[in-house]
């Protein structure tokens, strides 16, 4: 993909951090990263300074996201792609840039409100990234940190825009019925990650725009301890073990401590551009997946 970009970080808030430190460090096993701000955590999954930035506030959610562009030029030709679908970027300050460990960075929101930043010279770490818990690592690289799924007011909308705004492609779309009742999702892609980012309308409401952050391990083994220390630890699980139709990824979903959930997964598809083709499958899940959370009881 020309231009392409990839997600660089994620920016959440919420009120009990010293919780989610704890749960980030010992159970996803994630490496913290220097604090770039007095109540800002960051966290690191691979050589890059950080990829997870964690800010003190009362919205137990997602603040931002940021894509980074490869190059100066595609940087310039991103913030023009996103100027001709209608909207202006604006520039960051050199003290958010500063905190976000990039070399400069510009921002706007989509359709529903959700901050969007696009970057470039997102800085590695002085340190090499080492996790006892994670041993073998994150997938990120040209793929991205991983992949991030909002609740949408209107899903198809939103995939227009960050089709014409961040030149996304639609993967493919799916619906199934969870314990909340029929949900609907598109999914979206930025690089050959089967998707960056997916937008799922439930028919109740939910608390928070973000639904989960996925983090991809490279070894399977890793996840299952993951998912044993967080079982261990008393951490409550959305979904058990269990694998994606679509995207085929290993995995399971932890609830944070800030409400959203983490999705600690491995062995998701990379898609071939030449022969790739977008379909409606039915199904979120080929096995597994079981739910660990009460239904709630106004549609149960
Ligand atoms: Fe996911």
């Amino acid at each position: 993909m020309n231009d392409s970009i990839s997600l660089a970080y994620t920016i959440v808030e919420g009120r009990d951090v010293e919780a989610f430190d704890a749960f980030a460090t010992s159970i996803l096993g994630l490496q913290r990263g220097a604090s770039p701000a007095p109540d800002v955590g960051s966290y690191r999954l691979d050589e890059k300074a950080q990829r997870i930035l964690v800010r003190r506030g009362d919205a137990d959610d997602i603040a931002a996201v940021g894509f980074e562009a490869s190059s100066a030029q595609a940087f310039e030709g991103a913030l023009a792609r996103a100027r001709a679908a209608g909207v202006q970027p604006q520039p960051g300050s050199a003290d958010e840039a500063r905190i976000r460990q990039v070399a400069e960075f510009a921002w706007f929101a989509d359709p529903e409100g959700n901050r969007i930043e696009v970057c470039r010279g997102l800085r590695e770490a002085t340190e090499p990234f080492r996790s006892a818990l994670m041993p073998g690592g994150f997938k990120t690289g040209a793929l991205g940190m991983g992949h991030y799924v909002l609740i949408a007011d209107d899903r198809l909308r939103l995939a227009r825009f960050y089709t014409a705004a961040l030149g996304m492609r639609l993967s493919d779309t799916a619906t199934d019925r969870e314990p909340i009742g029929e949900v609907s999702v598109s999914f979206l892609r930025a690089t050959p990650r089967h998707h960056t980012v997916g937008f799922a309308q439930a028919p109740i409401p939910f608390p928070r725009r973000l639904h989960h952050i996925m983090i991809e391990a490279n070894d399977l083994d890793d996840v299952g301890a993951s998912y044993e220390r967080a079982l261990a630890a008393g951490t409550p699980i959305a979904n058990h073990l269990g694998r994606h139709l679509n995207d085929r990824m290993f995995s399971y979903y932890a609830v944070s401590p800030l409400g959203f959930f983490i999705e600690v997964g491995q062995g998701g598809l990379e898609v071939d551009e030449a022969t790739w083709r977008v379909e409606h499958v039915d199904r979120f899940h080929s096995w597994g997946h079981r739910p660990g959370l009460p239904v709630p009881a106004a549609v149960a």
